[in-house]
């Protein structure tokens, strides 16, 4: 079984990052030949700040191997490291019903939020295409956020396929990973960079320590029975076992429970969840040229793995000779 995933490089791996995608990503990879790249094409799109890019790209894949993504099993590359990706972008695009991008949901939100969209955010989806159907990945597990994406990717190779009449891409099945856990930023709203409310696990104690401090709660006094269902109790939960949770929200609704020593154990509980994988992250952020070498040596697989795909599209299509 072929596994694929692109992240985008945002710059703020979080806890919503981690247990929303990171986690899987890395549990996969014992699963079947688990294949990850870093999407910095896409990144194209929202961001123009070229040194930021490169940083972080850089970040992010320090990040995936901090948290255990393991290069000897699964494949890690820099979307930008196979430009031969763009090249099956525009074989897509040529068979891609206009239609069919304007109705992407990522799209037409940008479109309503006012933005003027340029022709790279409306072809994104082609791109997104390209990226699975070079591999003929088997399984692309996703948020339900890029449902569509896959949906179209699916639609994209059939046309290609019926155009050129030859099944010359697999079509992908979308692995849409539960939110095993909801991670509500420190203000109560799902976590987001661009809500500027996240808990970034790698940051330095002092400065997580602000940020759990700062998580919103009620105003309810110690004595009084309390919410569970606010941030500060799913956050909590993220690093307790089902038995202690229980314990914990029976407690909670009793009263008796200060917001202040919930928070308290919170940070106790990230620290040590984190320390490993803390420290292994500050060992390879010493060591920028072997993730250098990783990411290399990811290209170097993924371009062999994608090979016999370019070549089977481009001589469907009648390019070269
Ligand atoms: N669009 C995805 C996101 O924003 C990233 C991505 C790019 C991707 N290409 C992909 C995900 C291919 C899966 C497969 O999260």
């Amino acid at each position: 079984m072929r596994i694929l995933s692109g992240i985008q490089p945002s710059g703020e791996c979080h806890l919503g990052n981690f247990f929303g995608a990171m986690r899987q990503h890395v549990a996969l990879q014992a699963r079947g030949e688990a294949i990850y790249f870093i999407a910095d094409y896409h990144s194209m799109t929202s961001l123009r700040d070229a040194g930021e890019r490169r940083r972080f790209v850089r970040e992010l894949a320090i990040d995936y191997l901090a948290c255990g993504l393991d290069p000897a099993r699964a494949v890690l590359y820099r979307q930008s490291d196979l430009p031969e990706t763009c090249e099956l972008a525009w074989l897509l695009t040529t068979v891609t019903p206009m239609g069919l991008l304007q109705r992407a949901h990522s799209y037409k939100d940008k479109l309503a939020q006012g933005l003027k969209p340029d022709h790279g955010l409306f072809a994104y989806p082609v791109l997104m295409a390209a990226d699975i159907l070079q591999f003929n990945a088997d399984r692309v597990p996703v948020g339900q956020d890029q449902k569509q994406h896959l949906e179209m990717a699916r639609d994209i190779a059939t046309d290609f396929n019926q155009a050129y009449g030859r099944e010359v891409f697999r079509l992908p099945e979308p692995d849409i990973l539960e939110e095993v856990a909801v991670v509500p930023g420190v203000d109560g709203r799902k976590m987001s960079k661009s809500y500027d409310n996240t808990l970034r696990m790698f940051w330095p104690e002092a400065r997580l320590k602000k940020a759990v401090m700062s998580i919103v709660t009620d105003s309810s006094p110690v004595e009084a029975p309390k919410d569970t269902g606010q941030a500060l109790f799913q956050l909590w939960s993220l690093f307790a076992a089902p038995a202690e949770r229980e314990a914990l929200f029976a407690r909670a609704k009793q009263g008796g429970l200060g917001y202040g020593e919930l928070k308290k154990d919170l940070l106790a509980r990230l620290l040590a969840y984190f320390a490993p994988l803390r420290e292994r992250r500050e060992e390879l952020a010493r060591r920028p040229e072997d993730v250098e070498d990783v990411l290399a040596e990811g290209a170097r697989r993924a371009r062999a793995l994608a090979a016999p795909v370019f070549a089977a599209a481009r001589d469907a299509a009648g390019l070269g000779r």
